[in-house]
């Protein structure tokens, strides 16, 4: 009788100690402060915060470092306009388009087709339908319209703006206005660019351009 009461109070006892052991906390902590954060928590509640919150939204007309505003709207009149006034601040450089041509490998050419046909593996499976070739003169293939579908996407096509740079969708618009050349059996950018003898007032701005552009990279860097 004295040994059936002997193990009820160690079973009791047991329980009530390992019942409230938790082994996802430290049980007792000598310094708190290496466990609990001195600084506010990143999307913690606290009463000083306008709406208690600690991730506020950036001030108003404020950009993060870094980023160039785009200022053509996302319609076809923002793409029209785009196309007849954005220039591609870049130089045409071999670098440029080595750039351009890889990253359209990655992002453009399941769908564009490695020469810029339309012709790319989701076109020919019929995945995508309507894919155009850059050669299509109803389409008035330029950079300032490249660089916008880029950012934006255009209808079954998707925006690159998330994985791509403002720099590399330049890259990338070189390299389609080469892809564009070669189908029309021109002269490649290139070559045209080289052509061009006596730097005239346009190049002098393209080149300002260029300089925005490094420089914006920089401070992101
Ligand atoms: C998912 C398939 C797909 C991918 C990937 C894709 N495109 Fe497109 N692209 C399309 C389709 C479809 C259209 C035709 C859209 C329309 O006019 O409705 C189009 C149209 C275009 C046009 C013509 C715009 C105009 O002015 O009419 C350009 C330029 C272009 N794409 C460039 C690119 C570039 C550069 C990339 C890679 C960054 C890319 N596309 C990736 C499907 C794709």
């Amino acid at each position: 009788m004295k040994t059936l009461i002997n193990i009820g109070i160690a079973i009791i006892a047991s329980a009530t100690m390992v019942s409230c052991f938790n082994d996802k906390k430290p049980n007792y902590q000598y310094f708190p402060n290496m466990y609990e954060p001195v600084g506010y928590d990143a999307y913690g509640e606290y009463e000083i915060f306008p709406g208690q919150q600690e991730a506020m939204t950036p001030p108003e007309n404020t950009i993060p470092r870094g980023f160039q505003p785009y200022e053509y709207e996302n319609s076809t009149a923002g793409l029209e306009l785009a196309k007849a006034e954005l220039k591609n601040p870049l130089e045409v450089t071999e670098e440029n388009l080595a750039v351009g041509a890889h990253l359209f490998t990655i992002y453009c050419a399941v769908c564009h087709g490695d020469k810029g046909d339309g012709k790319g593996i989701l076109a020919t499976r019929e995945k995508f339908l309507g894919i155009p070739s850059y050669a299509d003169a109803g389409r008035n293939i330029v950079p300032g319209g490249i660089y916008h579908v880029e950012t934006y996407g255009l209808n079954a096509m998707g925006s690159y703006a998330s994985q791509t740079n403002e720099k590399e969708r330049w890259q990338i618009a070189m390299h389609v206005m080469d892809l564009k050349a070669a189908l029309n059996g021109e002269p490649g950018v290139l070559e045209t660019a080289k052509a061009m003898t006596s730097p005239d007032s346009t190049k002098v701005t393209e080149e300002k351009n260029m300089e925005a552009v490094t420089t914006s990279e920089v401070e992101h860097k």
